[in-house]
């Protein structure tokens, strides 16, 4: 199943507009969720100011950095695999720097300069501001490392540069870090207690991308439910906030509000939600404005409650069922799509069938699905033993994905003889003659050119489709287009 930004795609170098004073030339390439491939934006902002160009040839760089993953073993030996590479590449072209970023920098630390010669540098997530200090240690020649982490930085003031981009849609955070502490989640401890950010500058930096015919932003978080906004700080330290700061405070569902009314026609998605997080009001928010997508990204993780306990995921089976039913009550065609981790510690057979059935239940649209990986230092790796042979996992895993397959087919079949309104993205990767675009679903449909340009929202017949795939004809501009 493909995944939107998959942890394992060769994460594409990324560019942006050269300006002729910057002589310095950096080769940045990110890997894991949509949150690295936002920051890489951040930090090639930082080093635009410090005379670097982006470019996409890793032999012409003076600085390489890899923005990483930790959040599964096999993400971090794909970087592993990269800094290989780099290490080839640097015995041509010695004088390039290597500077390693995210969340294994954080996971790993020092232990990064001692385990990988090749690397100069290691910046954790929240320290990308201190780069250019840190670089000026690199060019006198010693290694440099900041990994401290932030009680309030969520780079609301620097204005990301836009990488590999389409011009239509783009990535906004509004929070980082997570304390929700789901006992296999390494994500707690690499990017720190949960911060939001200002609303004011996440709707300038959406009023911007407005004005630069942008179509669609995605809000950005580890857990966009839990935004909350009361002057700074961090959330758990709200409780201690003063009753002006509590009488004003902006949630998660009053920032959907702000940002649809701030732009009507944009196209506002979010992602990613925990369903012990989210709210009514969310759900009653997207029904209220028509330019919030009707799809909701909804990690489960597994079906039984006994691992639910143990992943210490703060719900029930029971209650997702009632999350689930209250969406379709009040969002009756909203999409639904999920994650889940097969072969959790001591995950019985009869668990693993608590999750068929959940699946049978909701009918996805579709998902992201993995077997258990242990990361060192989380709750479930202290506790609990990696106990389920790596082929019951597989197997497990593979017969999630084959229901998820049926059911995505199903909810595909749905759509058939509807029109649908598709924002055009890009050229379909199978015909040149065709516009590939995804609806307010997150489903992808082709249709031929015809008029059409990138950025247009068009109607769109559906007359077939592939398990995934909408096939279609134009029938229109939509009048998001006036
Ligand atoms: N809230 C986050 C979740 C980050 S991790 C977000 O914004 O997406 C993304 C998914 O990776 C999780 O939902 C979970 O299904 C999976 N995952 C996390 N830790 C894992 C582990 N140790 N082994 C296998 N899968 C894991
Ligand atoms: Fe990880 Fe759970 Fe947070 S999956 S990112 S600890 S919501």
């Amino acid at each position: 199943m493909e995944k939107i930004i998959d942890e394992n795609k060769q994460g594409d170098a990324l560019i942006l507009e050269q300006k002729e004073n910057n002589s310095k030339k950096l080769f940045i390439e990110s890997y894991g969720c949509a949150m690295n491939f936002s920051d890489s934006e951040i930090v090639a902002s930082i080093l635009d100011k410090q005379g670097y160009n982006t470019t996409n040839k890793l032999e012409d760089a003076d600085l390489v950095l890899v923005n990483t993953c930790s959040i599964r073993d096999k993400a971090e030996q794909t970087v592993r695999k990269r800094l290989e590479k780099y290490n080839a590449v640097k015995r041509i072209n010695p004088k390039m720097k290597v500077g390693v970023l995210g969340c294994m920098a954080e996971r790993l630390k020092s232990k990064f300069l001692d385990e990988e010669k090749i690397v100069d540098l290691v910046v954790g997530p929240d320290a990308y501001k201190d780069l250019p200090n840190l670089l000026a240690e690199v060019e006198d020649g010693h290694d440099a490392i900041n990994v401290v982490l932030s009680k309030d930085e969520t780079y609301g003031d620097i204005s990301p540069v836009r990488l590999n981009t389409n011009g239509v849609t783009a990535l906004v955070s509004i929070t980082r870090g997570c304390d929700n502490m789901c006992t296999f989640c390494v994500v707690p401890f690499t990017r720190g207690r949960e911060r939001s950010r200002d609303p004011q500058s996440i709707i300038e930096e959406i009023n911007d991308l407005w004005s630069k015919g942008y179509k669609e932003i995605t809000l950005l978080g580890q857990n966009v439910d839990s935004f909350l906004w009361y002057g700074g700080g961090l959330k758990k330290d709200f409780v201690k906030a003063s009753e002006m700061q509590k009488a004003t405070a902006v949630d998660f569902s009053k920032l959907l509000q702000i940002c649809a009314e701030a732009q009507p026609k944009m196209r506002i998605r979010f992602s990613t939600s925990n369903p012990q997080d989210m709210s009514l009001d969310v759900i009653k928010m997207m029904a209220k404005f028509d330019n919030i997508c009707n799809h909701i990204h909804l990690p489960v993780q597994s079906g039984s409650n006994r691992i639910l306990k143990e992943m210490n995921r703060l719900h029930t089976r029971e209650e997702y069922f009632t999350l689930i039913d209250n969406i379709r009550k009040i969002i009756p065609n909203c999409a639904i799509s999920q994650d889940m981790i097969a072969g959790f510690p001591t995950e019985t057979e009869e668990d693993h069938q608590d999750t068929l059935s959940l699946l049978e239940y909701v009918k996805y649209n579709f998902g992201y699905m993995f077997t258990y990986s242990e990361r060192p230092g989380t709750l479930a790796e202290r506790k609990l033993e990696d106990d389920i042979p790596e082929a019951t996992k597989k197997r497990r895993l593979s017969e999630i994905i084959a229901l998820q397959l049926e059911h995505s087919e199903f909810r595909t079949r749905q759509f058939l003889g509807q029109t649908i309104e598709i924002l055009v993205e890009k050229e379909s990767k199978k015909s040149k003659d065709q516009w590939s675009g995804r609806s307010q679903h997150t489903i992808v449909a082709v249709f031929p050119k015809e008029n059409y340009n990138i950025g247009d929202f068009v109607n769109v017949k559906v007359t077939d489709c592939t398990k995934a795939t909408l096939i279609g004809e134009a029938v229109g501009l939509s009048t998001k287009n006036n």
